[in-house]
């Protein structure tokens, strides 16, 4: 059997409760030789398994240069994320990957990059965010715009924070209209129409995820501005079982996103069946 279908054994080492329900684990392979030779791409995914409850897909949220273990963030929606939140330190899971496509840093350098993230939307961008500030002189400006639906929605504050502070960097940070508090100092908006407040450059590449129909608009805002669809990149997350492109469940016309994506260009996307 392919060596990547198989599970490797790993720990969860830390959990850190980003929102009610977001929760991001740490996690180390129990294997030596697994912890120091593996190696993966920002945008790239996994599967976790839960013994008992299931396997489902995740990106890895982590940044490749943080050696030694990677996280995983996980939003509760049914069965298998359930499961994931109940977990506790010290508990066994199953990891397969890494797998998929991933952003193509390189070909970004020497361009300004505008990230756009909604939700649990972040975590795919995180990887690619840590690594581009790693190498800041690399590119021109970096905008980060961020958007949950209310105060307490907001995940990676901590990530927020210390990007906030890196020279070069602009971070927005948005809640959907009624989602306010009397202490929140961001934006209040559509993260769309924050895109658009915010007004960068179209000259810029602008790289996004969060909910279908969130990426939806902000192509459409990005359409607006000028943006070319070859600088417009998304992630596409379509239901998977085997994660390498054998089974055919993620199918979208002639593409499997677990083995061509999941990460797309614009001009990519638009050749495939409707999507958003
Ligand atoms: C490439 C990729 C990367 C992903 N990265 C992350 C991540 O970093 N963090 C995260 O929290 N989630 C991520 N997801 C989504 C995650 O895989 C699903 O939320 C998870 O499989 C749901 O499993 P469940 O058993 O808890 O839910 P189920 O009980 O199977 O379903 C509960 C509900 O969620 C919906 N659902 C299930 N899977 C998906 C999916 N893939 N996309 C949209 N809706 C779905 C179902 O239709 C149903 O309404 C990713 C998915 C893909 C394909
Ligand atoms: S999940 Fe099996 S082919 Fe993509």
């Amino acid at each position: 059997m392919d060596e990547n279908l198989v599970p490797r054994m790993a720990r969860v080492e830390g959990i850190r409760e980003e929102t009610p329900d977001i929760r991001s684990l740490k996690i180390v392979f129990e294997d030596d030789e697994a912890r120091r030779s593996f190696r993966f791409e920002p945008g790239q995914f996994c599967l976790i398994s839960v013994f008992g409850a299931g396997e489902a897909t995740f990106c890895i949220s982590s940044p490749p240069s943080w050696e030694g273990f990677v996280e995983v963030s996980v939003k509760k929606v049914g069965k298998v994320t359930a499961a994931i939140h109940d977990l506790e330190v010290g508990d066994r899971i199953g990891f397969r990957g890494p797998y998929g496509n991933h952003f193509d840093l390189e070909k970004m350098e020497g361009r300004s990059i505008v990230f756009v993230g909604g939700g649990i939307g972040l975590a795919p961008l995180r990887p690619p965010i840590y690594e581009v500030l790693a190498r800041r002189d690399r590119y021109k400006s970096v905008d980060i715009i961020y958007g949950a639906r209310t105060v307490l929605d907001i995940a990676f504050r901590a990530d927020l924070e210390a990007w906030r502070q890196t020279p070069g960097v602009e971070v927005v940070t948005a809640v959907d209209p009624g989602g306010e508090d009397e202490t929140w100092k961001g934006e209040v908006g559509l993260v769309p129409h924050v895109l658009e407040k915010v007004n960068p450059s179209p000259e810029s590449v602008l790289v996004t995820c969060g909910p279908p129909i969130m990426i939806k608009y902000v192509i459409l805002s990005a359409r607006k501005m000028g943006f070319a669809p070859a600088d417009v990149i998304t992630t596409l997350e379509m239901k998977m079982k085997c994660g390498a492109g054998l089974c055919g469940r993620c199918n979208i016309g002639s593409k499997y996103v677990c083995r061509h994506g999941p990460v797309f260009s614009l001009d990519e996307v638009e050749s495939l069946p409707d999507e958003f």
